[in-house]
């Protein structure tokens, strides 16, 4: 069944309120999207997947921040008020910089979020030995943003990382179901248990993660909790717009769905259905 929520917002929105943005390299926000919809399904959302510019996880800081950057600005010209960086390198490795030195100059009023410290603020209630895994691109694990914000919340948590760099290429050829997959997801976790047997609680922290999560879970030893970020960020979310009514009056409740994309449309229709659950209508953006 198509989503026949999918509509053009130019013509919904008027000047007081919009949709609120959501923002990943690629597909792997929709498992975002998926979780805000459920739980906060009045309001009006709108996605963009960098795609053509996918995958962020292996690139520098400066070129995360700028394509980053130029999202959020896109974001802001469709008249977001709100943006979410559903992308944990994103969040890692762009949003200090937005936040504290675009965002006074280029919309004050404006606000973007992202998913590290909403999930950081939870992660150490589910760990009953106080160690946790985290598994993530080799841009978050390099930030070290996860043990930071971990630190501030839970700081008696014994935090480890793990680079899985082979798992967003896995998800995005098709391979996350396929035999071909269980070499490397095996591999990251005997290299994450090998750096201590106390975890007992891992965090897929990379939105496109949740598609391997069936196949990670038949691969872990009973007893390990293994945590994924729909919905801490959902709940987050909501908490936010009440603590904030401000915000939440800029942002359009009529229930509706929009998705962009930098790549090719018809591709991405394809492919994000698996991410989102349904079959979606995609537009290309290129950003200007
Ligand atoms: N989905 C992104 C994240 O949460 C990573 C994908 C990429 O490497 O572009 O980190």
């Amino acid at each position: 069944m198509l989503c026949n929520e999918v509509l053009s917002f130019t013509a919904e929105t008027n000047s007081m309120s919009a949709p609120i943005g959501i923002f990943d390299s690629g597909y792997g926000g929709l498992t975002i999207l998926k979780e805000l919809k459920k739980q906060l399904p009045d309001y009006d959302y709108i996605y963009l997947g960098d795609n053509a510019r996918a995958p962020y996880g292996t690139r520098s800081f400066e070129t995360v921040y700028q394509y980053t950057l130029e999202s959020v600005k896109w974001f802001f010209d469709q008249g977001c008020s709100l943006v979410i960086l559903a992308c944990n390198t994103a969040s890692a490795k762009a949003l200090r910089n937005i936040q504290q030195l675009d965002l006074p100059h280029i919309a004050p009023e404006k606000r973007v979020l992202g998913v590290i410290r909403p999930t950081s603020e939870v992660l150490g209630t589910y760990s009953k030995t106080h160690s946790v895994g985290i598994m993530a691109t080799m841009g978050t694990v390099v930030s070290d943003s996860y043990p930071i914000e971990l630190a501030k919340f839970f700081p008696t948590t014994n935090v480890y990382q793990q680079a899985c760099p082979m798992w967003v290429p896995l998800i995005e050829n098709g391979e996350y179901d396929k035999p071909g997959a269980d070499y490397f997801i095996k591999e990251y976790l005997d290299a994450l248990f090998s750096q201590s047997k106390d975890i007992d609680t891992i965090l897929l922290a990379c939105t496109h993660y949740p598609l391997l999560a069936a196949k990670i879970a038949s691969f872990l030893p009973t007893g390990i909790t293994l945590v994924t970020q729909g919905d801490i960020v959902a709940k987050s979310l909501a908490e936010y717009l009440q603590n904030h009514p401000e915000i939440d009056q800029k942002c359009s409740k009529n229930g509706q769905l929009a998705f962009y994309t930098t790549d090719n449309a018809q591709s991405f229709e394809k492919q994000a259905s698996l991410f989102f659950g349904q079959k979606i209508e995609a537009k290309h953006t290129d950003l200007a």
